[in-house]
């Protein structure tokens, strides 16, 4: 890995301003999932570290919420501008630790970008309200910010998932603790380093790399500075967090696990449908909260559906995300893999056929072979579960109300998609799915200007759209009376 600036990587923790080893100088490994490589080792920072940064941010706060919103506005126009002048680099680090092709990581790095921009023109827009006038009093709502954030983020998307929690906080005055994922660190060190160029004031944005995430986020959640958490992750950790949040009555974020249908009636374009689903399912080797977890097709369209979308898979070369070739690279772990694997066996022992994968790679241990499944069934683990790697089962249906009711049956309710040519099937369908967002005849719904979260427990909150601002503001309603004085 041949970094055109050097000084983009980092192995410290940001602390108050300043790059620091642990305070009892240890450090964990970060390795690459496509070679086994080491990359790097990183400081492995502890509960004092945390308290400390966890301070200066409330420090730091005090005088960043004051300034007018251009002047913090200009200064994430600034971090922008840097991400996307060292894209090259920063989606380098982010392929070697991540795995996902070098195109999918500047499509997220640009993606990550997005949100810093979006929020340095929305900080601006911070509006209040007045109510209703009696005689002698006015009514006015105000909103302030939070105050300090701690921020858990996950290693699927080590940038973007970064800045579109950081962004709206700092934009609207308030101070943020990050504790990024153990296996993608580097990524978030990168972009710290970039937002001190770009001139965040020390203490004001901290990274702490940890191998530990039980005793920074128990201190993260416990802490009574910290206000808010917000978290991506798993729903099983959500859980915890938002259970621990509950002694300080902190707000909480949280952008949880999904399990998304992707419905495609017999009257969609069969073209546009395989290829939504295609992207949607093998995104970034399945990895993704949103990637189409169990596709669901109408009866009439099955075999010619099934056919055209094994054809694709195919044709996909997997590999290093550094080789320009490779169109899907590794998950994440080994341990990944096995747990994968066990989805698709225990499918296989239930009856479903493999019509293309279903083993691990020969091309190393975090490589599982692109898989696609049918003659699956609404009790298998593939339906319950999210899969989290490149597995597609597909599953049949007959009427409009029997696929409502098989997307509708789980826990989750993230992200929803549905491929119809009629206009009144839209329209019903997306009402009646049970999901915090809904893509009709696409799949790549993610963008900085749209409100991204879930309901049930694919969590609360939104992030990115104007919306995102929210998460971050508190609401003050003040009473002037006495104007008849
Ligand atoms: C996620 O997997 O949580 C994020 C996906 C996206 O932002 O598109």
């Amino acid at each position: 890995m041949q970094l055109k600036d050097n000084s983009l990587f980092k192995t410290q923790a940001f602390i108050s301003g300043e790059w620091a080893n642990s305070d009892n100088n240890e450090t964990f490994p970060v390795y690459n999932p496509a070679t086994g490589e080491l990359l790097a080792e990183v400081a492995n920072v502890g509960l004092n570290e945390t308290r400390r940064a966890i301070k200066s941010a409330h420090t730091a706060m005090a005088s960043w919420r004051e300034l007018p919103a251009k002047a913090r506005c200009d200064i994430l126009e600034r971090w922008h501008t840097l991400m996307l002048e060292n894209v090259e680099d920063l989606a380098l680090l982010m392929t070697a630790e991540q795995g996902k092709p070098l195109f999918e990581s500047r499509g997220e790095v640009a993606y990550g970008a997005s949100f810093i921009k979006w929020f340095a023109e929305e900080g601006k827009r911070v509006y209040g309200d007045t109510m209703p006038a009696t005689s002698d009093r006015r009514s006015i709502a105000i909103k302030q910010p939070i105050g300090v954030v701690a921020a858990i983020t996950p290693w699927n998307f080590p940038n973007a998932m970064i800045a579109r929690k950081v962004a709206p906080a700092l934009a609207v005055g308030c101070a943020m603790v990050l504790k990024p994922a153990a296996e993608t660190p580097l990524s978030a060190l990168a972009l710290v380093e970039l937002a001190n160029r770009a001139g965040i004031p020390p203490g004001l944005f901290s990274v702490l790399p940890t191998s530990d995430a039980a005793t920074v986020g128990n201190e993260m959640t416990s802490n009574t500075i910290v206000k808010k958490v917000t978290f991506t992750g798993s729903t099983q950790v959500g859980k915890l967090l938002m259970k621990q949040c509950a002694d300080t009555v902190k707000r909480t974020s949280m952008e949880l696990g999904g399990n998304a249908p992707i419905i495609i009636f017999d009257d969609a374009d069969l073209d546009l449908a395989v290829s939504g689903a295609l992207i949607s399912k093998y995104r970034n080797s399945g990895q993704t909260c949103i990637c189409a977890n169990r596709i669901i097709v109408q009866a009439g369209i099955y075999d010619a559906f099934v056919k055209k979308f094994v054809a694709a898979v195919n044709k996909f070369t997997i590999g290093n995300g550094l080789d320009d070739k490779t169109s899907h690279g590794p998950v994440i772990t080994a341990k990944a893999t096995i747990e994968i694997h066990s989805k698709v066996q225990s499918a296989i022992a239930e009856g479903a056929v493999v019509e293309t994968g279903g083993n691990f790679s020969e091309l190393g241990e975090c490589f599982y072979q692109p898989t696609v499944l049918t003659n699956v069934n609404d009790q298998m683990r593939v339906f319950r579960e999210e899969i989290f790697g490149p597995v597609a089962p597909i599953f049949k249906f007959s009427t409009e109300e029997e696929a409502i009711a098989m997307a509708n049956d789980t826990e989750f309710g993230l992200a929803a998609y549905l491929y119809t040519e009629h206009m009144g099937r839209c329209w019903r369908v997306s009402e009646a799915l049970e999901y915090g967002m809904v893509g009709v005849n696409e799949t790549a719904i993610s963008s900085e200007v749209i409100p991204f979260g879930g309901v049930k427990e694919s969590g609360q909150g939104r992030e990115g759209s104007k919306y995102g601002l929210d998460d971050y503001l508190e609401i003050k309603y003040i009473c002037i009376g006495g104007l008849q004085r």
